[in-house]
């Protein structure tokens, strides 16, 4: 398979466990999926607008993202964007890979949970410091990013007024609907539209993603572009030619063989939140109806002291995804010992820290497979914002494609309202 973006797929040590033609057989099933797909048939077809959502980015919401970018730099130093699941995973992925441009206000995330501690932390991040909020929900009713919403709001309104509050707030949301959409029309804040047919999960290349990134200064336009190029190989007939095929072809032919849990594995520490936000996409996408593969994910060395054991040596119902990407800094390598070499490790002087941790990468995925873990490598060149892209575009096309060839409906998450029925009834909310 071709590189895209500088990504390659490797998938033969996950085939080794697999009887041979096990992976193409199931071309023809994904090509019928697909074509569905790309004719918006079929289950959960009303949620398909993130499928042309890299071609159709237009350069005047690029415009309108680096004016917002402006504006933020110019009157804050932080921003806390407040949201949950799929109104944040992408952005905080991205985040987390990249890091914040010189100069660019830092970014905080709040109403990711209920937890006090972590609110307390943003709120002492920012204490003293001038500040913005964009808040994310498209349904505009989400518990969690609402009440951190309506905390933050109000230090704002009592720091810059209710005037100079509502200059300093975005929402982005549903056009018409939610309790966040009424808000922001009374108030007057500055908003954006995240579109009826694009859900939760699969918005990052909507405003919902692209407007937090924009403000701390990531290369927008990059992203996008880096998605559309992998949405452009994509649509490759050929399964061995089309990485989200292939992908999703070998997950699955391995789920029928008992492998149920997929762990997504990387050794750069940047690469940790891409994982958070694939275990959302993957598993409100496909875990529903008694069936799915669970998604997990680790980082490597660290978490080869933890569960490393249990990769290696666990119940076999694992398959590892590993993503990694070769880093290149010079800059550190192993020095000579002063104490003349008692630590044992004057076999690794000179060599670079980026190329020891290859080597971990090689020994543990060899040992993995030998201990019967089925590996697939996604290998990066590089990490930028165009191989962020073209990531986001590959995984949200795997698991529709898996999803459907599962036989549920990947665009839905009936599932996730069963908590908050219970909390909503402990809470006392009124009608629950
Ligand atoms: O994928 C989903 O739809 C969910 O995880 C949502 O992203 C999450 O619940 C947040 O919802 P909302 O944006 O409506 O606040």
């Amino acid at each position: 398979m071709q590189k895209v973006c500088g990504i390659k797929l490797e998938t033969a040590s996950a085939e080794e466990f697999l009887a041979a033609g096990a992976v193409d057989a199931l071309a023809d099933p994904i090509a019928k999926v697909a074509a569905d797909l790309e004719a918006r048939r079929g289950p959960g077809h009303e949620f398909l607008g993130w499928l042309g959502l890299p071609a159709s980015v237009t350069e005047a919401e690029f415009i309108r993202l680096d004016e917002a970018a402006d504006r933020a730099r110019a009157d804050s130093q932080d921003v806390v964007v407040v949201g949950i699941g799929g109104s944040y995973l992408g952005a905080r992925a991205v985040l987390d890979a990249l890091g914040t441009a010189e100069g660019c206000p830092r970014i905080h995330f709040a109403g990711t949970g209920l937890c006090t501690s972590s609110l307390r932390q943003v709120l002492k991040n920012i204490d003293g410091r001038d500040f913005r909020i964009c808040v994310i929900s498209k349904s505009g009713t989400t518990l969690e990013p609402a009440v951190s919403f309506r905390i933050l709001r109000n230090l704002l309104e009592e720091r810059y007024g209710r005037e100079g509050a509502s200059a300093r707030i975005t929402a982005v949301t549903d056009q018409t609907r939610g309790a966040l959409r009424q808000q922001a029309d009374q108030a007057g804040w500055d908003t954006y539209v995240i579109p009826d047919n694009v859900g939760g999960r699969f918005s990052v290349l909507t405003p919902v993603g692209l407007w937090p990134l924009a403000v701390a200064g990531v290369d927008v336009r990059a992203l996008v572009t880096g998605a559309a190029t992998m949405a452009e190989a994509c649509r490759a007939s050929g399964l061995r030619d089309n990485p989200a095929h292939l992908y999703a072809a070998t997950r699955s032919a391995l789920y029928s063989r008992g492998f149920t849990t997929e762990v997504q594995a990387t050794f750069h520490s940047g690469l940790a939140t891409l994982g958070e936000w694939w275990k959302q996409l993957f598993g409100e996408s496909e875990g529903k109806d008694g069936k799915g593969i669970f998604p997990a994910s680790t980082v490597y060395t660290t978490d080869l002291h933890s569960l490393g054991q249990y990769l290696q040596d666990g119940m076999r119902n694992l398959l590892e995804t590993f993503v990694v990407v070769r880093e290149d800094d010079p800059a550190i390598t192993v020095p000579a010992d002063p104490g003349g070499g008692a630590d044992g490790l004057d076999y690794l002087v000179g060599r670079r820290l980026d190329d020891i941790n290859w080597r971990a990468y090689e020994g543990t995925r060899n040992a993995h497979a030998a201990g019967g873990v089925p590996c697939l490598t996604l290998a990066l060149d590089r990490l930028d914002a165009a191989a962020m892209g073209a990531m986001i575009d590959l995984f949200e096309k795997a698991v529709a494609v898996s999803g459907r060839l599962l036989g549920v409906n990947p665009f839905d998450q009936p599932g996730v309202e069963t908590y908050k029925l219970e909390m909503f009834r402990l809470l006392g909310k009124p009608g629950a």
